[in-house]
């Protein structure tokens, strides 16, 4: 597809670093649906700009709508939906912003395709029981998953593969968002 297309020498990323001071990465947010991460992730955002640095949040919901509007959830799909946002994150990154990604990018060649696409990656890991997320329903889709309403629902009769390696593990069974938001701003301070 590319093999016609020039590729065109672009400002070096530690030239505009140390120009702008500006120092991008992304940190990647997976888990299932309702396992919290838009919430952790908006938070971590938060934080972020509050300190005066560039963050900017790509939400698997919120993308959906926009970018990744004509793609649906079959295997193919979620693959080219985190393929898109992999891409995004990392011309982020590269412009010196921090990506923050929330997706529940169940598949661990998802994760790794993430990762590669960017220079600096954290993986967070937002872990909740599947009960507990069946219990949380914010947008009702687990119950019509459950009633067979909505077909290929993540833990449901889609997989999710627990990642095998991460950078931050989050327990939303246990600790509350602004406990978690907390966590990843003290791992990300080595970083920043
Ligand atoms: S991903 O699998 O491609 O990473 P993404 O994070 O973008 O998924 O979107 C997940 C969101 O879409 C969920 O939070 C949920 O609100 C909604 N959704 C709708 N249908 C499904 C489905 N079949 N499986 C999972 N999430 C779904």
């Amino acid at each position: 597809m590319t093999s016609n297309i020039v590729w065109h020498q672009k400002l070096d990323m530690k030239y505009r670093q140390d120009k702008t001071k500006s120092k991008g990465f992304v940190i990647w947010f997976t888990g299932l649906s309702a396992s919290g991460k838009s919430s952790v992730a908006s938070l971590v955002e938060k934080k972020l700009v509050d300190k005066g640095r560039m963050a900017y949040l790509l939400d698997g919901d919120n993308i959906r709508h926009g970018l990744c509007s004509d793609l649906g959830f079959s295997e193919e799909h979620r693959m080219e939906n985190i393929r898109r946002l992999s891409e995004v994150a990392a011309l982020l990154e590269d412009s010196g912003v921090i990506a923050i990604v929330s997706a529940i990018t169940p598949l661990e060649e998802m994760r790794n395709l993430a990762k590669s696409k960017a220079k600096k990656f954290i993986l967070v890991y937002v872990k909740a029981e599947i009960d507990t997320c069946i219990k949380r329903d914010p947008k009702g889709l687990y119950k019509k998953a459950l009633e067979g309403e909505i077909k290929g629902y993540t833990g449901i009769d889609s997989p999710f593969e627990e990642p095998e390696q991460y950078d931050i593990l989050l327990d939303t069974d246990k600790d509350d968002v602004l406990t978690c938001a907390d966590k990843v701003m003290e791992y990300i301070q080595g970083v920043l």
